[in-house]
């Protein structure tokens, strides 16, 4: 299949390409287009085939549910057959934004959306590329992130393009996302919302919006089931194995000196202030504060590729803010654990 491609700058969207990728979703294809997340590969979502056509290019597992995505409360309101105060708290103050909210289903979406649950998760994006295709097409988009399953969402069209491009009829290319890691899942159907999968927006902004929240027990505990079930697959993979090794950067070069040596070269990711601190054979800093961080993460997973290193050695992030996202994503991606402190 042949990807077509355009190129957006977001601050004055070509609406002719708008209207075009738009017709494409309206049609029954695929297409990726930015958020201020990660990219999403869309398609309608009350078209059973085209949202096959999603699981087939990504390799998605079937019982993983997507999110529909759609650009005002309103065309919220007709998928879900109720919408709890709590619910239109979290929307009215944190949306459009990196927020996902699962709510009951009323059906509408096809059954391959939500993986056969009574649940569907929706999002308001505020990415205006977004905004403006989901405007164009007046249909509700499923879109996961638009990266082949297993491997770090993707932040730039180029990435997108790496992963997709040949099984996919179209990519909005707005330049990169900007948050960096996923929306928020928060699990507005019970009293107290449930956050399922840290992201762009913070528990601290939850709570400041809603009172109390819980936070799935599986997100601390690995032997539980998670109830978002995409969060139980392998995620985030980078192509060589990569350590999380916590402590200061004189324990992390320590690390890193054990384990180099003439057959295995050592690519290191930290902020910019422990990377100055550190030798290996690359280094890649990832920005000054957590925001900075979650911006580049995914970028940096992609950059180190079989044959450039044997072993990515990533340092751990204090859980506050978004560090709780970067650290979620951080221990998906990571072979295994060092707690060198
Ligand atoms: O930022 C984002 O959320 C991006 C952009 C493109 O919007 N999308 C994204 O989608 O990350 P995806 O498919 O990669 O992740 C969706 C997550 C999965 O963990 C899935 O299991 C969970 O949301 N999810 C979706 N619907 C659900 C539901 N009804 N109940 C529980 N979890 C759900
Ligand atoms: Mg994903």
């Amino acid at each position: 299949m042949q990807t077509k491609r355009w190129t957006i700058q977001p601050e004055k969207p070509d609406y002719q390409a708008i209207r075009d990728a738009a017709e494409l979703l309206r049609s029954g294809r695929t297409v990726a287009f930015p958020t201020e997340t990660v990219y999403g590969l869309g398609a309608d979502a009350t078209n059973k085939a085209a949202v096959s056509g999603i699981f087939e290019a990504k390799g998605r597992p079937e019982d993983n549910p997507l999110i529909v995505h759609v650009a005002t409360k309103e065309r919220l309101h007709g998928l879900v057959s109720a919408l709890p105060p709590v619910a239109e708290k979290l929307l009215d103050t944190l949306t459009p934004g990196p927020l996902t909210v699962v709510l009951p289903s009323n059906g509408i979406c096809a059954g391959n959306v939500t993986a056969g649950l009574s649940t569907i998760g929706v999002r308001i994006p505020e990415h205006p590329v977004a905004r403006e295709l989901l405007k164009a097409c007046d249909i509700p988009v499923a879109a996961p992130s638009a990266n082949i399953s297993g491997k770090p969402s993707p932040t730039t069209a180029d990435h997108v393009w790496e992963d997709l491009h040949g099984k996919i009829a179209g990519l909005v290319d707005g330049g990169p996302t900007g948050v960096g890691v996923e929306s928020t899942v928060v699990d507005c159907t019970q009293d107290i919302p449930i956050v399922l999968r840290p992201g762009g927006i913070t528990k601290e902004q939850l709570e400041a919006t809603v009172g109390s929240v819980m936070v799935d027990p599986a997100l601390a505990n690995t032997t539980e089931n998670p109830k978002a079930p995409g969060m139980k697959y392998t995620h985030y993979a980078p192509e060589v194995p990569m350590w999380l090794v916590a402590g200061t950067p004189e324990n992390i070069q320590a690390v890193i000196d054990t384990e180099r040596g003439p057959q295995k070269r050592i690519g290191v990711m930290a902020s910019t202030e422990t990377a100055d601190k550190l030798k290996a054979d690359r280094v890649i800093p990832l920005g000054s504060n957590l925001r900075e961080i979650a911006a580049e993460l995914y970028d940096a997973l992609r950059i180190f590729k079989n044959g450039d290193v044997d072993l990515i050695v990533c340092e751990t992030f204090p859980q506050t803010d978004i560090g709780q996202a970067i650290m979620n994503r951080l221990e998906k991606a990571a072979a295994s654990y060092v707690d060198n402190e």
